[in-house]
């Protein structure tokens, strides 16, 4: 029988509930705070959790982000008398499957319960997607607890037609992760096909997705289908989305909600069924109030949110991935190189700003120079330990440049706030503005 765990505080209410969840054949457990429900999870692993968000002590978030890192397929449903936008937005950003506000739509939490309960049922046919090894999926190669949620939430979204927004630094794995929720999903024997927003002149952004018409304009020859129709039945990655013009935004939010094209220079609608994962290096909040992104948009992508660690923040897995691009080079080349312990030392107390593409890149660069065994001399300048980060703390080598120093300081500091600019200034005591220019100047460095 399937399992449940209600958490309220409200007893009364919570007894009524629990009585309504067995009825669709679930045995519950019923915990009134925060900490109960923790002792609880420590031995169990429901399949539903039902949690109130304002609990006497505590947030039910902390609850939530407890499930979401350690169960795969637990379904999470917040329940509260308080439908705020932040609390909301930031359940669903937590993977929680739904939000659902007292009173309650009983007929809406049957549904729910369900559909969670036919989930948790075995298979009949083969998995669509096999569950991650420990230290990879597909393409992606990592151990990492961070590496391991991804994989959890790759595996979440995948079966679902919901778009997916995929943010991270760049070189961080974006477009991997599109590609492995293609793979994972049951159109993965239809098209994945990728534009980057950011490449294609503005002015050809609508002809290449949309398409268009012989005679549309003076170049038209022929007749041209764009992105959505030669994805038909796959899936369609939307890389650098903040790049694309605003008012193709506008387009584009109406083809989602419509399902259906119209290419350039042509009246007739053509419907399409693709699947969106959108990517983005910026902060897609940040983008929104610079102007960057549609508020719109970003909420009708944003249906599965899933952001990807930078690589300083999973140094762990840095040891899997060498050896996996080293062991490329080997058998491209018939070679035999390994990677020296004192090598691999020096790689893990590097900042990789460049994320995984940047290591790659220095795998490559050291593999042509070194005989056999590579070591630290062999890496391309510029990668040097230069910081040495442990916890929240910042060491620094004596004879760092005081910008380059500056610069990881910053960084490191809005990596502790979450992105949040205003505590981030206020802890280093400069102004908004000024770490704004300095941001500006990392961005165009980069
Ligand atoms: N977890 C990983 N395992 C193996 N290879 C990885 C992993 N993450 C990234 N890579 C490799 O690093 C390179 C960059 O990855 P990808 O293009 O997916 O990054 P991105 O986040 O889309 O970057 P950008 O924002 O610059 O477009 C690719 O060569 C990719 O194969
Ligand atoms: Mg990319």
């Amino acid at each position: 029988m399937p399992t449940a765990l209600l958490v309220d505080d409200d007893l009364v209410y919570a007894s009524a509930l629990a009585e309504l969840i067995e009825q669709e054949d679930y045995e519950v457990r019923t915990c009134a705070n925060v900490r109960e429900a923790l002792e609880h999870l420590a031995d169990n692993v429901p399949d539903v959790v039902l949690v109130d968000l304002l609990l006497p002590d505590g947030s039910g978030m902390e609850l939530v982000h407890k499930v979401e890192s350690q169960a795969l397929h637990t379904r999470v449903f917040v329940i509260t008398a308080h439908a705020e936008l932040d609390s909301t937005v930031a359940a669903l950003r937590a993977g929680v499957e739904d939000y659902l506000t007292k009173p309650l739509d009983l007929q809406h939490l049957r549904q729910c319960l369900r559909a969670a309960k036919a989930e948790t049922s075995p298979p009949s046919g083969p998995l669509a997607c096999p569950p991650a090894s420990l230290d990879g999926l597909g393409p992606l190669i990592g151990s990492s607890a961070a590496m391991r949620e991804l994989y959890a939430a790759i595996q979440k979204a995948a079966p679902t037609n919901m778009s997916v927004f995929l943010s991270g630094e760049s070189g961080t794995g974006k477009e991997l992760a599109a590609s492995a929720i293609h793979a994972c999903s049951d159109r993965s024997d239809n098209p994945f096909l990728a534009i980057n927003c950011g490449a294609v002149p503005a002015n050809l952004i609508a002809t290449e997705l949309f398409g268009h018409e012989r005679g549309a304009f003076t170049d038209a020859r022929s007749q041209h289908k764009g992105y959505f129709e030669r994805a038909d039945g796959g899936t369609l990655f939307l890389d650098e989305i903040t790049e694309m013009p605003l008012e193709l935004q506008v387009q584009l939010l109406r083809v989602l909600e419509n399902r259906c094209v119209t290419r350039v220079g042509g009246l007739r609608e053509i419907p399409v069924n693709v699947r969106i994962i959108a990517a983005t290096n910026r902060n897609p909040r940040t983008a929104v109030s610079q102007g960057h992104l549609r508020e719109d948009l970003l909420f009708r992508l944003m249906a599965f949110p899933i952001t990807i660690a930078p690589l300083r923040r999973r140094l762990g897995d840095i040891a899997i991935l060498a050896e996996r691009f080293l062991r490329q080079h080997n058998e491209e080349n018939g070679t035999r190189k390994t990677l020296a312990p004192e090598a691999l030392r020096f790689l893990e107390s590097y900042s990789w700003p460049g994320n995984v593409r940047e290591l790659k890149n220095a795998i490559g660069h050291a593999y042509i120079l070194a005989d056999d065994s590579l070591q630290p001399a062999h890496f391309p300048q510029g990668v040097e330990p230069i910081i040495e980060e442990e916890g929240s703390s910042l060491q620094c080598l004596p004879g760092t440049p005081i910008d380059q120093f500056e610069k990881r300081f910053i960084l490191a500091t809005l990596d502790h706030h979450n992105g949040n600019k205003r505590r981030t200034a206020e802890t280093l005591g400069i102004s908004l503005k000024t770490l704004y220019n300095r941001l500006n100047e990392y961005r165009a460095e980069s």
